[in-house]
């Protein structure tokens, strides 16, 4: 775990724990001792820890986390550098992060080469930094910069960390061998000023009001996060009390944070986030050991907001795009508006000028379907119409080289169903982009029974080639995303029930979702559209499904959102973002409840996280039954990038989880007994079987105790 060599008058510690050197137990001990034997070693006069691989040190093991919160160790070896008698040296590449960052700052000195990046991840984590890091970082950069870096969690380039004294030097050449020059120009030199502990905190008696500014700003970002407050807490115990007693305060609220449940949900994101690439199919296929076909050039076909902001993504990614519409004039619109979004990527310092240049090069507008012909991907991003798609798609399949991908970008419909159009059904799949699709991270890509591995390799890593989140769905109505969002159709029956819907954004919004029952409301108009059946208002009941009218009595209101200035809000065309309650809603809520003899009712809080969340909860447990989502974080990954779940709850699958499979169970089955002309009421088999056991089963178990019937 830690290779120890002495090279003429140095150790050298080598971290060598692949694939990024994190300070498991072995680590810790291996550099406790090396540092031991070379300061018993008369020859050495000098240690270097540089790390073996791509990176010096990713910090704590996080997936010792959840095995033990004893001490990791990190402070020991740390004390055993600093009082080293022998200079100690890292030399780091790659990154040093979180607890490696920590261990570098016990050294006496720090060089990188120049791409190194630096920071304190731990935040990300709903953690501080827990071994010294919060009462060491201020010591070197000062009180606000040290706020700023561990409660933003950002990672910091090597020429930043030389501003801010965190490194001594950025080196060219080899970085082991300049680490030995390095070394040997400080032999013999006095060690103690370079102790950090012994350091005083520049400008401690302003720490007060820094500390009240950073709170400020930490509470507009961070809202309902606790990392980043205790981060400050202990920064500021850092200028307010002797290095020790601080140290003891980073402990303990370590400790506390540790074992709160949203560091929980946070680690659980990391690796949710991670799992989501490596996917397995029914048949047994796994990313492992299935090759991506190579994509170096794309079409995108329909160049309407989505199919342009498809483009974009691909433009950046440096793919070629060929992109088709109907006629020039939309073409010309099309063209304008990506050039827009790179302009305003320029303008924001996100891209260069050079390379806006360059994506407009490789862009290319037709209105002939026929010059795709060489591409090795297609994705279709037309109106949502099968039959429309078909069409496309049987075109396509004729015009395409045989190699080629076919991709639609359809949120809802079967792509067993587009794939029949085609004599390739084995190289067509979803690839589902969320809106605006040159800003949302998530990619949910959809494969159906015939899709042939290489076409679900290919597709998940252009999803990581051009930066998305990529999740696989087998197909189904709606996938994972659409399928399982039940939050709108709740959030419509209480406000018939009796819910005023500003509450109800007030309460989602407490519990941490920025989307309301504004999106709800979008998604059920959509639904009402799709049944193609004559509504009216006194509509109660929609093939024997519960149906409220209410949005349909908004709509024909010309109460459409944000576009027409009213929807379930008045909004100020000068602050749209802003809505604004309308007491004429109420009006209309009352008099539809009149009209249908329906009698209002108190409805909590506690009702309205219920309804909406474990409704979509009861559709994911059915979504895994099912598996088109292969494991509950692939689930969670996608609310958190797709619908905006706040990542410090884990996502929906997850939240059950902590709050309980037999509580959640007995919910749904009584809102089923209330409710039952509600079918997303009728209880998973899955969550059934699950909430039925005695203990509570981990939700990385819960697919082995499910007999899949594939
Ligand atoms: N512990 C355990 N495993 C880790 C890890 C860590 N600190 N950091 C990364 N890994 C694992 C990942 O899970 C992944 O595993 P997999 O291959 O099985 O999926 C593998 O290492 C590679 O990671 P990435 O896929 O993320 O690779 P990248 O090259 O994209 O990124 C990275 C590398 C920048 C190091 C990124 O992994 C990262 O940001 N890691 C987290 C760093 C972090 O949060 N450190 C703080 C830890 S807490 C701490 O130190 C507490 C201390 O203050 C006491």
């Amino acid at each position: 775990m830690v290779d120890y060599r002495v090279d003429n008058q140095f150790t050298v510690l080598e971290i060598n724990n692949p694939p990024v050197n994190a300070l498991s137990s072995d680590v810790t001990i291996g550099l406790y001792d090396g540092i031991l034997k070379a300061l018993q070693d008369d020859s050495v006069q000098a240690v270097i820890i540089i790390g073996k691989g791509k990176v010096f040190c990713a910090g704590a093991d996080i997936t010792a986390f959840s095995k033990s919160i004893k001490g990791l160790g990190i402070t020991d070896v740390g004390h055993a550098i600093e009082s080293s008698s022998k200079p100690v040296i890292s030399a780091v590449y790659g990154v040093a992060l979180g607890g490696g960052l920590e261990i570098a700052l016990f050294c006496h000195y720090r060089i990188s080469d120049k791409k190194a990046k630096f920071g304190f991840p731990e935040v990300q984590l709903g953690l501080l930094p827990g071994a010294e890091g919060t009462i060491r970082l201020p010591r070197l950069t000062g009180l606000p910069v040290a706020m700023e870096i561990i409660t933003s969690g950002r990672q910091l380039s090597a020429q930043e960390a030389v501003k801010y004294g965190i490194i001594d030097k950025i080196v060219e050449n080899d970085l082991l061998q300049e680490a030995k020059t390095f070394a040997t120009s400080i032999i013999g030199k006095p060690l103690d000023s370079l102790r950090l502990r012994t350091k005083k905190v520049k400008n401690a008696d302003l720490v007060d009001k820094y500390y009240d500014d950073a709170l400020k700003e930490v509470k507009r970002k961070s809202k309902g996060l606790i990392a980043p407050v205790s981060c400050l807490k202990t920064i500021r115990g850092s200028a307010k009390l002797p290095y020790d007693t601080a140290a003891q305060l980073e402990r303990s609220l370590f400790t506390e944070l540790i074992t709160s449940s949203q560091s929980a949900a946070l680690r659980y994101s990391f690796f949710a986030e991670r799992s989501a690439a490596k996917w397995r199919l029914p048949n047994g296929a796994r990313s492992a050991n299935t090759k991506p076909g190579s994509v170096v050039s794309a079409a995108v076909i329909g160049a309407g907001t989505m199919g342009s902001g498809i483009a974009v993504c691909l433009l950046r990614a440096g793919i070629p795009v060929i992109l088709v519409e109907q006629n020039e004039k939309l073409l010309k619109a099309a063209q304008t508006n990506i050039d827009q979004i790179f302009r305003g990527s320029v303008q924001l310092g996100k891209m260069t000028l050079e390379k806006r240049q360059e994506c407009l090069r490789m862009l290319q507008g037709t209105a002939q379907l026929e010059k795709v012909k060489d591409v090795d991907i297609v994705i279709e991003a037309i109106f949502e119409n099968l039959k429309l798609k078909q069409e496309v798609f049987a075109k396509l399949d004729k015009i395409c080289k045989p190699t080629a991908f076919l991709c639609s970008n359809t949120s809802t419909l079967d792509i067993d169903k587009i794939a029949s159009a085609t004599s390739r059904p084995d190289k067509v799949a979803g690839t589902h982009f969320f809106a605006p699709a040159h800003i949302m991270r998530l990619l949910e890509n959809v494969y159906g029974s015939k899709t042939s591995p290489e076409t679900v390799a290919t597709v998940m890593e252009l999803g990581r080639k051009i930066g998305k989140i990529s999740v696989l769905s087998k197909t189904c109505d709606g996938f994972i995303a659409n399928r399982m969002n039940k939050i709108g159709v709740e959030a419509v029956y209480l406000v018939e029930e009796g819910a005023s819907p500003y509450n109800i954004d007030q309460i989602m919004e407490d519990f941490g979702m920025s989307m309301g029952l504004d999106v709800g409301w979008r998604i059920r108009q959509e639904q009402a559209k799709a049944l193609g059946v004559n509504l009216t208002a006194e509509t109660k009941y929609l093939n024997a499904e519960r149906y409220c009218s209410l949005p349909d009595k908004l709509y024909e209101l010309g109460r459409n959102g944000i576009k027409t200035g009213r929807g379930w809000y008045r909004y100020d065309p000068a602050n749209p973002r802003k809505p604004i309650p309308d007491l004429d809603v109420l009006d209309i809520i009352q008099t539809h409840c009149q009209n249908l003899g329906i009698q209002r009712r108190e409805i909590t809080a506690q009702e309205v996280i219920e309804r909406c969340l474990y409704a979509t909860i009861n559709e994911g447990f059915k979504i895994l039954e099912e598996n088109v989502a292969e494991k509950p974080s692939d689930i969670d990954v996608i609310w958190q990038y797709g619908f905006a779940f706040p990542r410090y709850r884990g996502g929906p699958m997850f939240y059950a989880s902590q709050v309980g499979l037999r509580k959640v169970f007995e919910r749904i089955c009584y809102y089923h007994a209330t409710f039952p002309y509600s079918k997303h009421w009728l209880p998973s088999d899955l969550l059934r079987k699950l909430a039925s056991s005695t203990d509570e089963i981990p939700i990385n178990q819960w697919m082995n105790n499910w007999s899949s019937k594939l």
